[in-house]
């Protein structure tokens, strides 16, 4: 009997994906590539983080020149990427293996490097040394759960699932193994409309056929917080607009914005009546956007020449706020 990981595998030569961080047919030779492609990949998906990689890969194209450049350097690179402390931690990451002298390869030893979790340390182990590692995200839970049909709430049943996903990892070809099941969850066991004809397994699928695969597995959705605040473009009598550096801990850290708050923190500003609305995976937020006139504006921040903005990495949700002033 041909196994369900030969099935995928053979499934994976013929239609996985070209990605520019994946070689097909074993580890990828360079462990750098891997780490910087998993670190982007944490949250966010392929086709948003390609042409971020490319221009990240050509200003930093070995792990030395990536140790060798400015915190500011590496933020400007990953600007619109969001999640911004991965970007931190992949640059004390790297720090750490140039120090070390080479790149870590068991499990204990991956998971002390910064930034990188249960699932990012079994993709890098898998995609760079081609260890017998599972990788367990969202998608390969959609994919179990599915072939087992276990129809019961998603948190009830992932200790299942992790036992389940592990057996049928294959331990010869682990890397492709990692690539393609990946790949069956973002192209055919997508969560809505899965192409249950193309699957490798859809002979094997306890859930094919199932008008109700769609509900499998089973969660609760709870439903996202609206955060409502303000935003503040202050200008200075020479014209210049007024920055702060946000401090390091949390959402959005080591990038530049103009002050906001949910809170007002100036009586005198006059309100635009123009808003910017950002999602959050957790939360909506909407800043309605002030304007104030002053030289003196007391928020730990600086004035800088609007036409110098651009030096100054920032969030998306700050580049709207950019955007307006462009259109003002
Ligand atoms: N998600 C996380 N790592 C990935 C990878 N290497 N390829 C595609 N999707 C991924």
């Amino acid at each position: 009997m041909i196994s369900l990981a030969h099935k995928l595998l053979k499934w994976y030569d013929e239609h996985g994906r070209d990605l520019p961080w994946r070689v097909k047919g074993g580890a990828h030779p360079n462990p750098y590539v891997i780490l910087v492609s998993e670190f982007m990949l944490q949250q966010t998906t392929v086709k948003t983080v390609i042409p971020y990689f490319e221009r990240f890969m050509k200003r930093f194209p070995t792990i030395e020149s990536l140790v060798q450049a400015t915190q500011e350097d590496v933020y400007q690179y990953w600007q619109g990427l969001g999640y911004y402390t991965r970007a931190k931690s992949l640059h004390q990451t790297a720090q750490m293996i140039v120090s070390a002298g080479k790149f870590p390869q068991t499990r204990d030893e991956v998971l002390k490097l910064k930034g990188i979790g249960a699932y990012t340390a079994s993709s890098f182990l898998a995609l760079a040394f081609n260890q017998p590692e599972t990788v367990i995200d969202g998608n390969v839970m959609r994919i179990i759960a599915r072939l087992y049909a276990l129809t019961s709430p998603l948190d009830e049943i992932q200790e299942l699932i992790r036992e389940k996903a592990q057996k049928l990892t294959d331990t010869k070809c682990p890397a492709d193994y990692a690539s393609a099941i990946m790949d069956l969850g973002a192209t055919i066991c997508t969560p809505k409309n899965p192409q249950c004809l193309l699957c490798p397994w859809h002979d094997d699928c306890l859930s094919c056929g199932r008008e109700d695969v769609e509900n499998i597995p089973q969660r609760k959705k709870l439903p996202k917080k609206e955060k409502v605040g303000f935003v503040y473009l202050i200008k200075n009598t020479k014209g210049e607009i007024y920055l702060r550096l946000r401090t390091e801990k949390g959402l959005l850290s080591g990038l530049y914005e103009f002050p906001w708050s949910e809170e007002k923190l100036f009586n005198k500003a006059k309100n635009t009546q123009k808003q910017v609305v950002h999602v959050f995976t957790h939360f909506k937020l909407t800043l309605n956007i002030m304007v104030l006139q002053t030289d003196n504006a007391n928020c730990d921040g600086f004035f800088v020449p609007i036409d110098k903005l651009s030096a100054y990495p920032m969030s998306t949700l700050m580049k709207k706020v950019v955007k307006t002033l462009e259109s003002a």
